[in-house]
């Protein structure tokens, strides 16, 4: 028997020790910058020439780590391990043993929680906060996903007739690609790696190339816990060889993708094209974008709507699949609401995380230009209100955005910018705000803020998003307590750190012996 699970407390880092501790834990991380780091396949450390160079959001002149990168023949070689490993020895694994893996990596990560931290401040460019979040995440998927396991060990129970004994059992599916995000790079990388690994399928980890050594560190932490050679093997590369390869791969049985829509449905289609020699059909776990917005309606506490729109929209820079990137707000209000955001928006300080200010860079070259081509389209479309400028010449830095007066169709409401920058629109009521709420492709979160118990209901039924949250905002879910996963164009739902999440990693097998 284990502990009940209980999320992962947070820290608070106007506690003087808990600051100290950070800012020891940064300097020991800068020391360590630049390593070189290998591939991982089958327990073998894989030093190659060609390197992908990790470099700090805040400064691009401060190299992370050179990490090796992976190519055809190398995932070849991973594929043959993860499948040799499957069949002869994890597939048949007690799954005890590999939940203890996983309170063990919990218990390791939590010693060591301030330089995951200071980590994800200098590779990701996260705020303090936002870096300790996402540590507390990743200790929660261990924690979680170890006693999940636990409870599927032995099936779900069905009837027998008296003649026979009848068994529903789960087992494995095979040797499973895992593409992991930047955004989350600890927590979803190590939530998405160890449910398929604690299942008991093999896996092949290719984290996001712009953050791959915190998932090298996170490797390290699971052979520490005891994860035997060639269970998770750590093969970063390019999407476009590596990834397509393994997607396509025959013997690739399933792919868990957290990312862009884009990438999501090309990984979708692929997967679903029959290879010479596949014998099964893939399947596919996908997390993709979000249109997030939040409903402010006449009959509200104002302060809270305004706080939860600045919050959801800014923190880590709007670099959330749930970040709020839209507000619609009843017209009644409409004014005050959008000057009270203006007012908190310019409170908020950004700079290099390292010094705990309240938003840090966006991740790189790419996404500061498609942020300000945004920016600009937004400034043709609506009212910049606050922000609209960025500063490119050091690090990626992009000033928190407001822009007003939108129509619910522009491109600024409809398309995901993923960066910081919020449009806001106003409805002539609680049913079309309701209304424009839905009125993207996506579906993943959402918030409103009433103190009408009508309209908590009408929203209930109707916004249609996989994470709903009522007077707060709209990010920060959290494992074991919010199922994270959303709808249509946001993916499968496959909600993440819920109860039925592991089981989408496994298949069920019935047995009926006559007695
Ligand atoms: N799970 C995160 C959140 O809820 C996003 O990936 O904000």
């Amino acid at each position: 028997m284990v502990v009940p699970y209980k999320h992962e407390p947070f820290l608070d880092f106007t506690v003087e020790e808990n600051k100290q501790q950070m800012l020891d834990a940064i300097a020991k991380v800068e020391a360590d910058l630049g390593k070189e780091y290998p591939l991982i396949i089958g327990g073998e450390r894989i030093f190659t020439e060609d390197k992908i160079v990790s470099v700090n959001p805040s400064n691009k002149e401060e190299v992370i780590g050179y990490v090796s990168k992976a190519n055809k023949e190398l995932a070849e070689k991973a594929m043959k391990v993860a499948d040799e490993r499957f069949q002869n020895y994890w597939r048949i694994s007690d799954p005890k043993f590999r939940a203890d893996i996983l309170f063990r990596a919990a218990a390791i990560v939590r010693r060591r929680k301030h330089e995951f931290n200071a980590h994800l401040v200098k590779e990701a460019g996260k705020p303090w906060k936002e870096a300790d979040g996402e540590t507390a995440e990743a200790i929660d998927f261990l924690e979680f996903y170890g006693r999940q396991m636990l409870k599927l060990k032995d099936g779900m129970p069905v009837n027998s007739r008296p003649i026979e004994h009848n068994r529903f059992d789960y087992i494995p599916l095979g040797v499973g690609l895992v593409i992991s995000p930047w955004n989350f790079s600890f927590a979803i990388m190590a939530g998405t790696a160890v449910a398929a690994m604690v299942t008991g399928n093999t896996v092949l980890l290719k984290p996001a190339s712009v953050t791959p050594v915190v998932a090298y560190k996170f490797m390290e932490v699971l052979e520490e816990a005891g994860m035997p050679a060639g269970i998770i093997n750590y093969i970063p590369g390019p999407g476009s060889e590596v990834g397509d390869y393994l997607v396509n791969h025959p013997r690739t049985r399933f792919i868990s993708f957290t990312g862009s829509r884009e990438v999501g449905l090309n990984i979708f289609e692929n997967a679903a094209k029959i290879q010479p020699g596949q014998i099964w059909l893939k399947r596919t776990i996908l997390e993709m974008g979000g249109k997030d917005t939040i409903v402010v309606d006449k009959e509200a506490d104002l302060e809270l709507a305004a706080q939860s729109i600045v919050q959801s929209a800014f923190g880590f820079s709007g670099q959330k699949c749930s970040a709020c990137s839209r507000a619609v707000i009843h017209e009644d209000v409409y004014d005050q609401v959008k000057d009270r955001i203006v007012e908190l928006t310019k409170e908020l300080t950004v700079g290099d995380p390292t010094e705990n200010l309240y938003m840090g860079p966006v991740i790189d070259q790419g996404s500061y230009d498609k942020i300000m081509k945004y920016i600009e389209i937004g400034k043709e479309e609506g009212n910049l209100l606050v922000g609209g400028t960025g500063d490119d010449s050091k690090g990626w830095f992009i000033n928190p955005t407001v822009i007003a007066d939108l129509d619910p169709k522009a491109r600024i409401m409809q398309e995901e910018i993923f960066g910081p920058v919020v449009g806001l629109t106003k409805a002539k009521d609680f049913t079309e705000a309701i209304e424009i709420a839905n009125n993207t492709e996506f579906g993943l979160t959402g918030a409103v803020i009433t103190n009408n118990r009508e309209h908590l209901e009408q929203a209930r039924r109707d916004f249609h998003v996989g994470n709903l949250y009522f007077n707060r905002g709209c990010t920060a879910a959290i494992v074991g307590y919010q199922p994270f996963g959303g709808f249509n164009m946001s993916g499968t739902d496959s909600k993440a750190g819920g109860p039925d999440y592991l089981i989408q990693h496994m298949q069920g097998k019935t047995t009926s012996e006559m007695l």
